[in-house]
């Protein structure tokens, strides 16, 4: 058996298509939506992020705002340009790309985005709502994972879920997405993590699958029941001379192997990393909705 491809590529295309159309109603209406994006530093993974996070903005008629500074900003120089995008009413989403310097309060960071503005759906107020069922900004990651499914022609409703991972980016806000009672989640959810003894015997239970540890090719065809449909999170750079750039792109998941016995996989690159930008989009479209009703 060879599994179905899950094209986070196409997939993510319709969903900015739609972010698009609804950008334009704004623009006609007398807004322009607008994301400032603000990266710290010079991470190359980082970067190109944020690179491809600013080209879908012009893509769907976003206005993307850049605001850059060296590692050694202080928290509160940080602090005050995030202060600044807040309180400016021409911006409708703000984005702090992670991780930050070490010398940096992370939580203090995501706090200070102001609730409505917070597209990355990271502030605690969004996880609350989040948790509570209520209308919220959602983390983009694991809100693209049932669009994924779901545009794929897979259902989740009544499905095992069962997570690797319990970072507050990817697994936590996907155990809350999945086990709300709700079109596209309405999952029986199980969370495993590095404290999880005998994963496999977890994993092998799951009919979806969703891996999000960072490690490359950490899950293997053995942990995987036959005729699941995989997710993988990962986006890990692994060294490959055979390529100009001197690595290559790998997930989470043993593609080859994992392959063989799921029903249906998500690649590395093109399954999830694609759909993250495009929910940003909508969120980001939301976000300024919401603030000019
Ligand atoms: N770093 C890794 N993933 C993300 C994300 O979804 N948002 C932000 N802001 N930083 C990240």
């Amino acid at each position: 058996m060879s599994a179905t491809i899950l094209d986070g590529k196409a997939i993510a295309a319709e969903i900015r298509a739609e972010a698009a159309s609804a950008a334009q109603q704004l623009i006609d209406a007398g807004t322009t939506p607008a994301l400032a994006v603000v990266l710290i530093g010079n991470n190359p993974a980082s970067a190109a992020y944020v690179g491809s996070k600013i080209k879908a903005c012009a893509e769907c008629g976003i206005e993307s705002i850049e605001r850059t500074a060296d590692s050694d900003i202080s928290e509160s120089e940080l602090l005050s340009i995030i202060n600044d995008l807040n309180n400016d009413a021409s911006v409708h989403g703000i984005l702090v790309q992670l991780p930050l310097p070490d010398h940096i309060d992370e939580n203090s960071i995501i706090e200070a985005v102001h609730p409505d503005k917070d597209v990355d759906g990271f502030h605690p107020i969004n996880t609350g709502r989040l948790v509570a069922g209520s209308e919220c900004l959602a983390p983009c990651t694991p809100a693209g994972i049932p669009e994924l499914i779901s545009r794929s022609g897979f259902t989740t409703s009544g499905k095992h879920a069962v997570i690797i991972g319990r970072s507050n980016i990817v697994g936590k806000p996907m155990m809350n997405i999945l086990v709300q009672k709700a079109e596209n989640a309405n999952c029986t959810v199980t969370c495993c993590h590095s404290g999880t003894p005998d994963l496999a015997v977890h994993t092998k239970q799951a009919d979806i699958l969703i891996a999000a540890i960072g490690v490359a090719d950490f899950v293997t065809a053995d942990m995987v029941k036959p005729g699941a449909l995989v997710i993988d999170v990962g986006i890990n750079r692994v060294d490959d001379d055979t390529r100009a750039r001197g690595y290559r792109l790998t997930g989470d998941v043993d593609f080859d192997s994992v392959s063989q016995v799921a029903e249906a996989i998500s690649p590395v690159p093109g399954g999830v990393g694609p759909m993250t930008v495009a929910m940003l989009m909508k969120n980001t479209v939301a976000a300024a909705t919401r603030l000019t009703e």
